[in-house]
This record gives C-alpha cells, sequence and structure tokens, in this order.
C-alpha cells in the first residue's frame, strides 16, 4: 500500500467548506483505487487561529509541514483582518518558505460550463499558465520615505535572477513537451521594460535550445491578454512572470466560465519540500458559511496533487467524475445552477464509485 501523508490546512471562509468536501473525494478515491492511502492530517492554522494566539500559523509550522508529502489548502482572508497579516502571514509564507517557485494553473471549459466568449466550444480552451512564484515584481524589494508629505517617494522593484528565470523557463519547457501540442508562449513587455524582460526573452531562447521538439514563441503581455479572448484556440502552454501571470490567469479564469472551478499548484519541482496545492479563489465573505461555494476548484486541484504524489490514474478518475458532474448539469449558483456544495459532493463521490 503507497501512503501519502497530507496536511490539510482549510484555514479561512469558504476553505473551510471546500477543503472538507475535498478530502471525502479523495477518500473516495483512495477507497476505488485500492492501492493507495491517503494519511491526512488538518491543521487549524488561519485567521480563527490568530484571533486566539496572535499568529496565522505557530513559529514552527513550516518545520510541521516539512514532514507531509503535500499541503491541500483551502484560502486565506478575513473580512476584519487585514490581508498584509493574513496573506502574509500563512500563504506566502508557506510558499516563499518552501521555495514553491513554479505556479501552475490549468484552465479548461468543462464541459456542461458555457464560457463568457460567444464562440468558445469546450475543447476550444486547454491551457496551462506557469506563473513565475518566487521572484519578479513580487520579489518584496522597496522602500516607502517622507510618508505623507509631499515629496514622499515609493519605490518597488522587480527582480529578476538568471537561476530564477532558467528554473521556471525549463519547468514551462517540459510541461509544454508533456502535452500534445507542444507549444510553448513566452509572455514578456521586453519592448517597454527594457532589463528583466530582455533577460527573460534572451533565457527564454538559450533554454529552447534543449527543447528541439517543442514550438516556442514571444508574445507581450497585452497582445496576449487580447489573444486569449479573440483567438483562445491558438493557446496552449504559457509562461511569464509573477505579475503578468497572476493577471492572465485570472482572465483565464473568467474566460473558463467562473473562478469557482479553476485550481492551482505551487510546485517545489525539486521536491525538497512539500509542494502545496490549493483553488485560485480566495475566502469570498459573500457567500461563506452558507454551503454554496463551487467546490470543483479545490477537486480539481486535489487532482494535480494525487499527479504529483504518482498517483495519475486516480487523478484521471477524478478529472472524469468532476467532467461527468458537470457535464449532468450538477451545478453551483456561480455557474447558473441551483445544486449546493454538498450535492455537488456526493454526486462527485457516486460518480467515482460509480466507475468501479
Ligand atoms: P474571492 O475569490 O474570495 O471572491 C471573488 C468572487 O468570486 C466572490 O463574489 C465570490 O463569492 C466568488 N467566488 C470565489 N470562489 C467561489 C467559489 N468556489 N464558488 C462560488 N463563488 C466563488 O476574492 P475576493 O472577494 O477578492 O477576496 C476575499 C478574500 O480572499 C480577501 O481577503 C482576499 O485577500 C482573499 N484571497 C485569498 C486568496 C488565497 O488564499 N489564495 C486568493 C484570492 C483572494
Ligand atoms: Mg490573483
Amino acid at each position: 500500500m503507497r501512503r501519502h501523508r497530507i496536511a490539510a490546512i482549510p484555514a479561512d471562509g469558504i476553505g473551510k467548506e471546500v477543503i472538507p468536501a475535498g478530502l471525502r473525494v479523495l477518500e473516495a478515491l483512495a477507497r476505488r483505487d485500492g492501492g493507495f492511502a491517503l494519511d491526512v492530517e488538518t491543521l487549524p492554522w488561519g485567521s480563527d487561529y490568530y484571533r486566539e494566539t496572535g499568529v496565522m500559523m505557530p513559529e514552527d509550522g513550516l518545520e510541521t509541514l516539512r514532514g507531509f508529502d503535500a499541503i491541500y489548502f483551502g484560502a486565506v482572508g478575513d473580512p476584519d483582518l487585514p490581508d498584509s497579516i493574513t496573506l502574509w502571514g500563512l500563504r506566502l509564507k508557506i510558499c516563499q518558505g518552501f521555495d514553491q517557485y513554479a505556479n501552475i494553473r490549468p484552465t479548461r471549459v468543462l464541459p456542461g460550463l458555457t464560457s463568457p466568449l460567444r464562440a468558445v466550444e469546450p475543447g476550444d480552451i486547454d491551457w496551462v499558465i506557469v506563473r513565475e512564484n518566487s521572484e519578479g515584481e513580487y520579489a518584496g524589494h522597496g522602500g516607502r520615505a517622507h510618508r505623507g508629505h509631499p515629496e514622499e517617494v515609493a519605490t518597488e522593484t522587480s527582480i529578476f535572477t538568471r537561476a530564477g528565470v532558467e528554473r521556471i523557463m525549463r519547468v514551462a519547457f517540459d510541461i509544454a513537451r508533456s502535452r500534445p501540442r507542444k507549444l510553448l508562449t513566452v509572455v514578456t513587455k521586453s519592448n517597454a521594460q527594457r532589463h528583466g524582460m530582455v533577460m527573460w526573452d534572451d533565457i527564454a531562447a538559450e533554454v529552447a535550445k534543449g527543447y528541439p521538439d517543442v514550438t516556442w514563441e514571444k508574445e507581450l503581455v497585452d497582445a496576449m491578454a487580447a489573444r486569449m479572448v479573440r483567438k483562445p484556440a491558438s493557446i496552449d502552454t504559457v509562461v511569464a512572470t509573477n505579475l503578468h501571470a497572476d493577471i492572465l490567469s485570472d482572465l483565464a479564469g473568467a474566460v473558463a466560465g467562473s473562478l469557482g472551478v479553476a485550481p492551482t499548484a505551487n510546485l517545489d519541482p525539486s521536491r525538497r519540500a512539500p509542494s502545496m496545492f490549493e483553488p485560485i479563489h480566495g475566502s469570498a465573505f459573500d457567500i461563506m458559511g452558507k454551503g454554496i461555494a463551487n467546490p470543483v476548484a479545490t477537486f480539481w486541484t486535489g487532482a494535480m496533487m494525487l499527479e504529483q504524489l504518482g498517483e495519475a490514474d486516480a487523478a484521471r478518475a477524478l478529472i472524469a467524475a468532476v467532467e461527468r458532474v458537470c457535464a449532468d448539469g450538477v451545478l453551483t449558483a456561480d455557474l447558473g445552477g441551483t445544486a449546493d456544495t454538498e450535492t455537488v459532493t456526493r454526486a462527485v463521490i457516486a460518480a467515482i464509485e460509480g466507475a468501479n
């Protein structure tokens, strides 16, 4: 029996609704598969924990997490606490502490869902956006002086390192190579930003030499945003900086139908530390506690987690079950349906059990 140790961190808001649903689905897959078991520990970290203890996670939280094979994360964000405490005190602490430098964001229009783009059919959009997750515009390098005075100044410096760009390019080329179209679009803004972005282009060309079977092209980020809307079927794998990919992947989520279906993986491809799998959405103040959150993003990221743990069959079975349930029209309100979280979860579990 293969055993995988999972740290579950539901954290805040609808994270506390979708992660337990995801764990039930993963348990159903393990039962069906019979070849692996999940040892799950649910950690109570997040904003309630902060109210009790003054910290989002314990001082030795990263050491605790290091003992696990993967982290299954809900969302952080609390109506009464600033994001600088909640996001930085938990989610970003884990991403940065474990150098999860590759953020992988697949986008597809699932069967039964409608893209807001009029001409898009299911199958037209099948993208993977690879986001640099450790440096660039979000390196946190900068400062602020003369606060409140007319001469106040703030800087926000993007940091691009050769090591950082090379490693994310390799991840992107590897993913492009693993997919049928073997097509990678390298996104930059090298017409306006003449240093970091030009180095990004140069390194892409160098790394590309090791991947003669992958077709690659460059696209400026503004043109890329337009292309995602106008010619979505021309896109396959995309690599972009922290900021650019952050924006493009929200656009991708919207084009696919809802934020409620968009998953992501924060990977340490070197596997020195556990990787973290989460829905892209946040804690959703407007619907939390109502039991109506869409659990599909959490299920899909669960499939990404299984794949990374080497359970590719179970990952495929999970995606197939989610697709069947969506195609049957069992959809939550964000997708125009009437099902609640529990109904979708039960339907997916039934689809998994029926697939024996
Ligand atoms: P959000 O993603 O929480 O919600 C945006 C909109 O999408 C809301 O109307 C919400 O109801 C809807 N939505 C999101 N997920 C859904 C789901 N699974 N099913 C149905 N509807 C869904 O973003 P928002 O409102 O900007 O942020 C709320 C809090 O979450 C903030 O504190 C923010 O900082 C935090 N946040 C945390 C993230 C994380 O933990 N990775 C990511 C994004 C935001
Ligand atoms: Mg974002």
